[in-house]
């Protein structure tokens, strides 16, 4: 495929792939989206790979969420009919199909936050493991100061990552916080200066790189796959992937 809004680098066993939108703040169109779903299963199928860095191009955003332009007008790659509401939900399933993706791709997937993570940005970045963000990230789901909802995955994935209470002030609130502050919640791993985030993601990818593959993809599937379940079934799972390893 011909990528036209990503690109993918990949060094010492770490792709790195960057919403190459700018001039758009990184903004997820529909074509964006069907990029991204085919890197990760292109990504899926290098044997080389042992992580995945996202990020945004410039210094002003991660990604600013959803194309509010193209997103929401009817879409080339939608296969079904042509209705406007349809589209709608074509684009917001997609989002969501390509987002749980992400969360459950095999390897560790780090988000490198390099200034605004908004809305479908905000999204993306909770469907990664790892979140590395400058200290001038700013972070939110402002979908219902427009008078609609988070689509792609926000009132299920926030929720679950700050617990019910703060994720309320922002779904409904529609307000944004600071790297600092998502810190403080649990949302972000690291902040470190301005212009440092990707050299931290990848520093910390290229380790997950050289850890024992087999290791790091059981780990990340018990986890994730348990973080949907009662105690009682996730166990069974990392009891299931535990066998997997020691066999070895
Ligand atoms: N969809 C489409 N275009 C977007 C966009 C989005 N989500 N976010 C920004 N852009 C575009 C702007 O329309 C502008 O286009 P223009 O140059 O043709 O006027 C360009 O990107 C630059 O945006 P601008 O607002 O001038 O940049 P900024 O650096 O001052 O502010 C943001 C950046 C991200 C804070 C601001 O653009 C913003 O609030 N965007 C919308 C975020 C949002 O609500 N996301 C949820 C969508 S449901």
């Amino acid at each position: 495929m011909n990528y036209e809004h990503i690109l993918i680098k990949k060094e010492d066993g770490v792709a790195i792939i960057t919403i190459n939108r700018h001039e758009r703040r990184n903004a997820l169109a529909a074509q964006t989206i069907e990029e991204l779903d085919h890197a990760f299963t292109e990504l899926e199928n290098d044997t080389d790979l042992g992580a995945v860095v996202i990020t945004g191009a410039g210094d002003k955003a991660f990604c600013a969420g959803a194309d509010i332009e193209e997103g929401f007008k009817p879409q080339t790659p939608n296969p079904e009919p042509r209705t406007t509401s349809y589209d709608i939900s074509y684009f917001v399933r997609r989002g969501q199909e390509v987002f749980q993706k992400i969360e459950k791709f095999p390897l560790p997937v780090i988000a490198a936050v390099n200034g605004y993570a908004l809305g479908g940005g905000f999204e993306l970045m909770m469907s990664c493991d790892i979140v590395i963000a400058a200290e001038n990230a700013a972070l939110g789901q402002p979908e219902v100061n427009r008078g609609i909802m988070p689509g792609w995955g926000g009132t299920q994935m926030l929720p679950r990552r700050v617990g019910k209470y703060r994720a309320m002030e922002l779904l409904l609130l529609g307000g944004r916080i600071k790297a600092r502050d998502a810190e403080a919640m649990g949302l972000v791993n690291k902040v470190v200066p301005k212009g440092e985030e990707l050299f931290t993601a990848m520093e910390i990818a290229k380790r997950f790189a050289r850890a024992p593959r087999d290791s790091v993809r059981l780990i990340k599937d018990a986890v994730i796959r348990g973080s949907a379940m009662s105690i009682d079934e996730g166990l069974k799972i990392e009891l299931e992937n535990f066998l997997k390893t020691f066999k070895k």
